[in-house]
C-alpha cells in the first residue's frame, strides 16, 4: 500500500528495513503536546488570514482536542507506518474530522514543524532546569546557614590546606549553579524565535502571519531566515553544552559526598531515603545516588558530542540526519533532570558530623599559614622568611608527633627566638577561620552575609 501522505507519487510501500530506519514515532511522540500547540496556533492563524475558512478551523481545533484527550488517556493509536508524531497526529485528525484536516498542512512543512516542536520542548526544559537548580541552591543555602561556623578542612590536591567552614563550601556550589542557571536562561533567550511558517525551507506564497503564531506559542518573534530556521539546532547544542557544564558541577559535589560519607572521612551522613544497603555486607550504607550523579556527565556530554558530530558538515537545509538529534538530546536532558533532583534530595537532608570535620581540620598542620601570617604581622618578618620558620616548626611538630599548638613556646623559640605566647591565639581552628574576613573569604561573618545575599536572590 502506498503512503497516505505522499501516496500520489508512490506505487509501493516501504521495505520493512526502510520503515525501521526511517521511523521516529517511538521517540518523537514526546513532542506530541508541542506539536498540538503548533497546529492550533497555525490553524487559527490560517483562518485569521483568510487562508482557510472559520468552519474548517473550528473542526480542526475540535479534532485536535480529541487527539489530545486520546494521547493523555493513552488510547491514541500510534502507528509506526506513519513515521513520526507530525503525520500520526494529522492522520488521526483526518479520521476524526474528515476533509477539513487536509487544510491544516497549508503553508507549513514537517521541517518547520519539527524545528518548532523541538524548540518549544527545549525551552520548557530550560525553564525546568532553572527552577530545579534554584531548589538545589535553596537546599545548599540552608546547609550553609546551619553551618556558617562549622569548621572543616579545606583541601588543595585533596591534601589538607587550611581550615574553612562547611557553610562556605556549600556556597561555592551555589555560585556554580548560579552560573549554570544564567547559561540556561541565555540559551532560552537565544531560542526565542519561532521557525513556524518557514515551511519546507523557502517560506510560503500564502499570506501568513508569522508574528501571530510566534506570539501564540510564547516565542518573542519569528525567525528571520527560512533556510536557517529549518536547519538550525543550535538551541539543542547550547542546552546540552550548558547541561554538560552543570553536570560537571553536580559530579564534583557528588564525588565529595562519596568521599565524605566514607568511614574514613565520616563527615556527613546521607538520609536513609538516599542511601542503599548491600545485599551481602550488613554494615554498608552506600551513596549510590551520589555515584550515579557522578556518572551522568557521560551521557550528557555524549549527547552533546553526538549532536555536534551529526550536524557537522550538513549542507543547508534540513537533512534526515537531523532526526537523530532527539534520542540523545532527550536522554541527556532526562539525565540532568534526574541528577538535579537527586542532588537536591541529598543536600536537603544531609546530616553533618561537626566533631569529625573539626577533628580532621585540626590534622595536617592546617593552621601553618596562620602561623606564618602571625610572624609577618607580629614580628614584621618578610613573608618568605616566615614561610621558612613555619616550615621548621611543622617539621618539629611532625618529629614530636603533635600538632602545631602541641609545641611548647620553648620548642618554638628554637626556630625563632622572638616568638611570644600570643602565637597560640592564631593556632586554633576557630581563630583561623574567623580571621579570613577578606571579601569572599571563609569567615563565619562573611558566610552569614553571603547566606543573606542568596536568600534575597532566591526569594
Ligand atoms: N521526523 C522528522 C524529524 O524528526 C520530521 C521532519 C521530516 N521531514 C522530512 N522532510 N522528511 O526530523
Amino acid at each position: 500500500m502506498g503512503n497516505k501522505m505522499w501516496g500520489g507519487r508512490f506505487a509501493d510501500g516501504p521495505d520493512a528495513i526502510m520503515e525501521a530506519i526511517n521511523v521516529s514515532i517511538d521517540f518523537d511522540q514526546r513532542l506530541a503536546m508541542q506539536d498540538l500547540a503548533g497546529s492550533r496556533a497555525h490553524a487559527q492563524m490560517l483562518s485569521d488570514c483568510g487562508i482557510i475558512s472559520s468552519a474548517d478551523v473550528a473542526e480542526i481545533l475540535k479534532g485536535l482536542d480529541q487527539v489530545e484527550q486520546e494521547i493523555v488517556n493513552g488510547t491514541f493509536p500510534f502507528r509506526r507506518d506513519l513515521e513520526d508524531i507530525h503525520m500520526n497526529i494529522e492522520a488521526r485528525l483526518t479520521e476524526i474530522v474528515g476533509p477539513a484536516a487536509g487544510r491544516l498542512h497549508t503553508a507549513r512543512s514537517r521541517n518547520d514543524q519539527v524545528a518548532t516542536d523541538f524548540k518549544l520542548h527545549v525551552r520548557e526544559r530550560l525553564v525546568a532546569f532553572d527552577e530545579g537548580l534554584k531548589q538545589l541552591q535553596i537546599a545548599l543555602v540552608n546547609q550553609a546557614d546551619a553551618n556558617a561556623d562549622t569548621v572543616m578542612p579545606g583541601f588543595t590536591h585533596l591534601q589538607t590546606a587550611q581550615p574553612v567552614t562547611f557553610g562556605h563550601h556549600c556556597l561555592a556550589y551555589v555560585e556554580m549553579l548560579a552560573r549554570d542557571r544564567s547559561r540556561f536562561m541565555d540559551a532560552h533567550a537565544r531560542a526565542g524565535q519561532s521557525p513556524l511558517g518557514s515551511a519546507a525551507l523557502a517560506g510560503t506564497s500564502f499570506p501568513i502571519n508569522r508574528e501571530q503564531t510566534a506570539k501564540a506559542l510564547g516565542f518573542d518573534d519569528p525567525t528571520r531566515n527560512s533556510l536557517d530556521a529549518v536547519a538550525d539546532r543550535d538551541f539543542v547544542l547550547e542546552t546540552l553544552s550548558a547541561a554538560s557544564i552543570c553536570s560537571i558541577h553536580l559530579s564534583r559535589l557528588a564525588e565529595e559526598i562519596v568521599i565524605w560519607t566514607s568511614a574514613q572521612f565520616n563527615f556527613v551522613r546521607l538520609p536513609d531515603k538516599f542511601s542503599t544497603g548491600s545485599s551481602i555486607m550488613p554494615q554498608k550504607r552506600n551513596p549510590d545516588a551520589a555515584e550515579l550523579v557522578r556518572a551522568k556527565p557521560g551521557r550528557i556530554i555524549g549527547a552533546l558530542t553526538s549532536l555536534l558530530v551529526m550536524l557537522k558538515g550538513l549542507p543547508m537545509t534540513y537533512s534526515k540526519d537531523m532526526q537523530e538529534d532527539k534520542e540523545p538530546a532527550f536522554d541527556g536532558m532526562d539525565a540532568l533532570d534526574l541528577a538535579i533532583a537527586a542532588m537536591t534530595g541529598m543536600m536537603a537532608d544531609l546530616t553533618v558530623n561537626k566533631p569529625a570535620m573539626r577533628d580532621s581540620a585540626g590534622k595536617g598542620f592546617s593552621t601553618a599559614t596562620d602561623l606564618a601570617d602571625w610572624l609577618v604581622r607580629a614580628l614584621d618578618m618578610p613573608f618568605r622568611d616566615a614561610h621558612h620558620v613555619t616550615g621548621r616548626l611543622v617539621a618539629a611538630a611532625e618529629a614530636k608527633g603533635c600538632d602545631l599548638d602541641g609545641l611548647t613556646l620553648d620548642e618554638m623559640r628554637e626556630a625563632e627566638p622572638k616568638i611570644t605566647s600570643e602565637v597560640f591565639d592564631v593556632l586554633g581552628l576557630d581563630n583561623s577561620v574567623k580571621s579570613r574576613t577578606s571579601f569572599g573569604g571563609t569567615s563565619p561573618d562573611n558566610v552569614r552575609a553571603q547566606v543573606a545575599f542568596w536568600r534575597e536572590q532566591l526569594s
